[in-house]
């Protein structure tokens, strides 16, 4: 670790005086300037390559039943220093990540009060993040945020890709449009969801990507949230100023603090290349590093699950239709008539993991094994599920058997209901259920309303919820991929056991109606900024009809697309979400699920522009394989590569799966091609991607008598 404190104190009289103070990116690009306004208002401002991209903006907070930290401030000192080095993360998209800022701590103390407020400036080559810091004081020592008055102004109508504000709910398709169109497209921007709350119509939620006339890209979002509420974004949008506004609690306060503390850092990431936003470590480099001493247990995971044929509904997570309601503990299920439809029966669950083990898959998920699924949300119902119960047709013990048998690993599922406490009462017997039964990983959710009522996803009291239940989750050396939490912010640096989360409208939502087939253009530049999705990619039938009559749904995707999904959104955990019939109709085009790493020493990134295309190149682990991902927006594209990024004097198979020149992700979503060629490090490829189409390739190195007779690209 290298530190180095480059400029000496700066100290200031206790008087009520505008001090401005600069500082620079390492690379010299992005130039952020603070200072104190007449009112003793501290400001900041920000330039990337001597143009404006945040005007001057307020800092501070407004607190409730006492004197508010916003103003009468004076520069106490500041302290200026630069940080340089590299970490290794437990599972990433990079072997290493460089940790490389300039930093500016300013000390204020306001003068009435005499109370002391840092504000601590970090400003990497990509971007700005800053926090407020509350230190140990006698004056401020428990307090409760009204709401937190963090500015970001715009310097014009820029282009936005977002959702709505929301308090419990991220589950949205993304609106690109103007600033100043917000306030007019919110309504239709919102789509029903078991539990939301909006809060403005132009209130909008991190992270927000823009673009602005001159082809900058900005982004907002967050660092770092623990112990507060999570921050959406509400713009006035006559002025074109973004305000931070906080999740309040259940009667309305929006954070309780206790000194020392500090808030999650505000990121800024700004670039003329789309590419830099999509690459950027500065929202991990913003945690704290590890803190889990033995992490040898924590590994990438490659699954399948019974579950899209429930969320399509073809099968039940509920046993029976007879019940009107269900008691834990004293509803005898034995006595009730299965409907036939519960697919998480022990024989169907065999089947689930002997295909599993034919093809490689590391674990098996599978939900509604549990009791209680009869009437599981929309009752505000407390006492919801114990987490070790299972239904009379799952047999825990010899599916625990089987699966160790054929080298597969189960994957525990905790639907909470957002039932919080009852989840917290049952927290430790359901790890060491799992311990027992050899379950490494689980796969939590939050559907419906908070219990205790009143209280939000994205409150505070919902953050240390999530968190207490991955630092547990480490106790038992379990790993965590919490559903409809709140979104991550680089947590997973400090916690390497969190290997994902939902949050965000996943492939679920493609059997709950469509989502628009750029959808996943965006991600990876808004809620993939944070950490890794869940998405549950790999649908091969579109048509949902198929297998359920009863549900019209239509995946806006093609297959080729679906592949390149693997690659293009990053997680250690990838689900093969399709049925094994499925897969089992199109076997070479599955070969590319089979065969894509997910574990990472390089990524780069070949082309983006959000909302239109991503495509990105990963060298796995320790080998010298690589793949390739393309997913393509609302319009046909051409894709040029190179690829240069292969080492030099190789030879290498390259297998593109790609979309058939007629195909369409509405009209003809299943048409895709492979081909084979020989390629090296001076080859290219121009590929046409249909509308909601991509291509996915592997490549291979191989010796030259492999690929004697390929086509040379
Ligand atoms: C919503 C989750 O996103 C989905 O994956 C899960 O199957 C259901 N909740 C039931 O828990
Ligand atoms: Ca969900």
């Amino acid at each position: 670790m290298k530190k180095i404190i480059c400029l000496s104190l700066f100290l200031v009289a206790a008087i009520n005086f505008s001090v401005a103070q600069s500082l620079q990116s390492p690379n010299g690009e992005l130039q952020m300037n603070f200072s104190l306004e007449e009112e003793g208002t501290p400001v900041y401002k920000l330039s990337f390559k001597g143009n404006e991209v945040i005007k001057t903006s307020k800092l501070g907070l407004e607190l409730k039943e006492e004197e508010d930290l916003l103003s009468n401030f004076s520069v106490e000192g500041t302290e200026e220093s630069s940080f340089d080095n590299t970490w290794t993360p437990v599972w990433g998209e990079s072997k290493e990540i460089r940790n490389n800022y300039n930093e500016l701590e300013v000390n204020l103390v306001q003068e009435e009060t005499g109370r002391n407020l840092i504000i601590r400036f970090r400003l990497f080559n990509e971007g700005l993040g800053f926090r407020y810091e509350f230190p140990e004081q006698k004056d401020l020592v428990y307090f409760v945020i009204e709401e937190e008055r963090t500015q970001f102004a715009m310097t014009g109508d820029h282009t936005a890709f977002w959702i709505p504000g929301d308090y419990d709910s991220q589950e949205y398709d993304y609106t690109e449009s103007k600033l100043s169109e917000i306030r007019e497209k919110f309504d239709s921007a919102v789509q029903p969801n078991a539990s939301q709350e909006q809060f403005s119509k132009t209130g909008v939620q991190t992270s927000l990507m823009m673009k602005t006339e001159d082809g900058l890209y900005i982004n907002l979002h967050e660092a770092a949230l623990v112990e507060y509420s999570l921050m959406n974004l509400n713009l006035d949008d006559e002025n074109m100023i973004f305000e931070s506004w906080l999740t309040p609690d259940a009667v309305g306060n929006k954070g309780y603090l206790q000194t020392p503390a500090v808030s999650p850092w505000r990121t800024i990431m700004v670039s003329d290349d789309a590419r830099d936003i999509l690459v950027s470590n500065m929202n991990l480099n913003l945690n704290e590093p590890n803190k889990l001493e033995d992490t040898s247990w924590i590994k990438p995971v490659k699954y399948m699950g019974v579950w899209w044929e429930m969320i399509t509904g073809k099968s039940s997570w509920a046993y029976t239709d007879e019940l009107a309601s269900v008691k834990l503990g004293e509803t005898d299920y034995s006595k009730t008539k299965p409907n036939g439809k519960h697919a998480a029966n022990t024989e169907h669950v065999k089947e689930y993991i002997d295909f599993a083990a034919e093809h490689g898959f590391d674990a098996v998920l599978v939900e509604g094994w549990n009791e209680g699924w009869e009437d599981w949300f929309g009752q505000s119902k407390d006492y919801v599920f114990d987490f070790v119960t299972p239904y009379p047709d799952f047999d825990v013990e010899e599916i625990h058997e089987y699966a160790q048998s054929k080298g597969v690993k189960m994957i525990m599922h905790h639907e909470t209901s957002g039932a919080i406490r009852n989840y917290e009462r049952h927290l430790d017997t359901a790890y060491q259920f799992m311990n027992k039964y050899d379950y490494p990983a689980v796969k939590s959710g939050y559907v419906g309303d908070i219990i205790p009522r009143g209280e939000h996803h994205y409150g505070q009291w919902a953050i240390n919820h999530y968190l207490y239940a991955v630092k547990k989750a480490a106790d038992y050396k379990v790993m965590v991929n919490a559903h409809e939490a709140v979104r991550p912010t680089g947590l997973r640096r400090t916690y390497p056991n969190l290997i994902g989360n939902e949050s965000a409208r996943g492939t679920e939502f493609q059997a709950f109606g469509g989502s628009k087939p750029n959808h996943v253009t965006i991600l990876p530049f808004t809620r993939l900024i944070g950490g890794p999705m869940d998405y549950t990619p790999g649908i091969f039938e579109m048509d949902i009809s198929k297998l359920n009559p009863d549900n019209d749904s239509h995946v806006n995707s093609t297959i080729a697309n679906q592949l390149a999904l693997y690659v293009t959104m990053y997680s250690p955990l990838q689900m093969a979400a399709d049925l094994p019939e499925n897969y089992m109709k199109f076997p070479d085009a599955f070969q590319f699920i089979k065969d894509v790493a997910l574990d990472w020493d390089k990524s780069i990134y070949l082309e983006a522009e959000p909302g239109d295309y991503i495509t990105v190149a990963r060298k796995e682990k320790g080998s010298s394989n690589w793949f390739v991902g393309n997913v393509n927006g609302n319009e046909a594209r051409t894709s040029m590569i190179q690829f240069d990024f292969l080492e030099k004097e190789k030879n290498y198979i390259a297998t593109v799966y790609s979309d058939a020149p007629d195909a369409h992700y509405k009209t003809n979503p299943q048409a895709y091609e492979i081909k084979k060629y020989r390629v090296n490090s001076k080859s290219e490829l121009s590929q046409k991607s249909v509308p909601g189409g991509g291509y996915a390739i592997s490549i291979m190195e191989a010796d030259k008598s492999e690929t004697k007779d390929l086509k040379k690209l």
